[in-house]
């Protein structure tokens, strides 16, 4: 194929060269949603976590986003968003917002029409963090039209323009366990990005999420509202600590392969986050009756069976059960026969390793 290199009449300072076989080009990506184990809650500046979180990357729950550039010599911008084949209005202006206030992303839509298609495979409101999949796949997207090498750096680049969009999205691009934030004996930690986890016993590597959908209809308050909530919170401090601990125990864990750590560490961490929403000045609370019953029932089955089986919470009623594969029979035949009642639907998905741009 024969390149041709058209020098560009206008703006020569930020695009010198136009190729003309890409007056149209058009990117995919796919990248998963993760579920944290130890909560990002409560932020500062630019989208900073006021302590460190880790979390375990899913595989089936993820957006696929294209990403179709075409030349455009006017100036104006244009912009279509489509989510699930519709166009969305709310959901275009807050990506027009994130890609206008990103340097890196900004001079894509002085020079291309940019059209974004973006579905997931997972029904909205399930307890599955939708912006984390969508804002990995739409900085990895976009960092790949600016023509961004898909190299060792690219992940990291891309986990930082993510993290801007949505914090969670940062921990989308490494698998099976990704953490994000600064961590006092881990020099590689970062605050703007996350980063893998390396070390990983063969006890948490075949990892299960049933997630189980108790309420489908959207959470009533947002989790940028929860987050800032966080700032004048009477446990706030105490709160970062303890998250930071229980990041530090939960790397030993992962190393170590011990399940009833893992255990403890992530449902005391998925309830602290909800102590928190139930505690702050304007409190208010996510869980619903069957959230509790089945949360109850996880105990009572752990008491039982003595079988790794644990429950983690996002921010909103529905119930993540974490498990290795060893354990999925029995599981699944207790979510059919104890858990129908408080439950809607079940999706069933596993751990995975991070997502792909093309
Ligand atoms: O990424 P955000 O800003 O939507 O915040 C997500 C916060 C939690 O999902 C509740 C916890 C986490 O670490 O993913």
């Amino acid at each position: 194929m024969i390149t041709t290199y058209y020098i560009c009449s206008f703006n020569v300072r930020s695009i010198k060269y136009f190729n003309l076989n890409e007056m149209r080009k058009i990117i995919q990506s796919k990248y998963p949603s993760n579920i944290a184990l130890v909560k990002y809650w409560g932020k500062f500046g630019n989208q900073m976590p006021c302590n460190a979180s880790l979390s375990m990357t899913l595989s089936e729950a993820v957006t696929e986003v294209e990403l179709t550039l075409d030349y455009k010599s006017k100036k104006e911008i244009e912009f279509d968003y489509f989510f699930e084949g519709n166009k969305n209005d709310s959901f275009r202006n807050r990506i027009l917002n994130y890609i206008e206030n990103q340097i890196e992303f900004k001079e894509l839509l002085d020079h291309y029409a940019l059209t974004i298609k973006s579905n997931n495979t997972f029904p909205h409101s399930a307890g599955i963090a939708s912006s984390a999949s969508a804002f990995a796949a739409i900085s990895a997207a976009l960092l790949k039209a600016k023509g961004e090498e898909i190299d060792d750096d690219f992940n990291r680049k891309a986990s930082r323009l993510a993290r801007l969009g949505s914090g969670s999205a940062c921990r989308s691009f490494y698998g099976p366990y990704a953490m994000w934030g600064e961590l006092n004996k881990h020099k590689e930690a970062s605050n703007e990005y996350a980063i893998p986890i390396q070390e990983v016993h063969e006890n948490f590597k075949e990892m299960r999420d049933a997630i189980l959908i108790v309420e489908d209809k959207p959470k009533k308050v947002s989790s940028s509202i929860g987050h800032s909530l966080m700032n004048n919170h009477s446990y706030a401090e105490k709160r970062f600590i303890d998250a930071n601990k229980n990041c530090e125990e939960m790397l030993s864990t992962l190393k170590r392969g011990d399940y009833e750590e893992f255990i403890q560490i992530t449902e005391r961490e998925a309830l602290s986050l909800h102590a928190m929403m139930m505690t702050s000045k304007d409190y208010y609370m996510l869980m619903k009756p069957g959230t509790v019953e089945i949360i109850d029932k996880v105990f009572q089955f752990r008491e039982e069976t003595k079988l790794p089986l644990c429950f983690t919470l996002d921010a909103g009623p529905n119930i993540h059960l974490l498990y290795p594969v060893s354990i999925q029979e029995k599981v699944h035949t207790f979510i059919a026969e104890e858990l129908k009642d408080n439950t809607k639907s079940v999706l069933f998905d596993k751990i995975g390793a991070g997502g792909i741009v093309l």
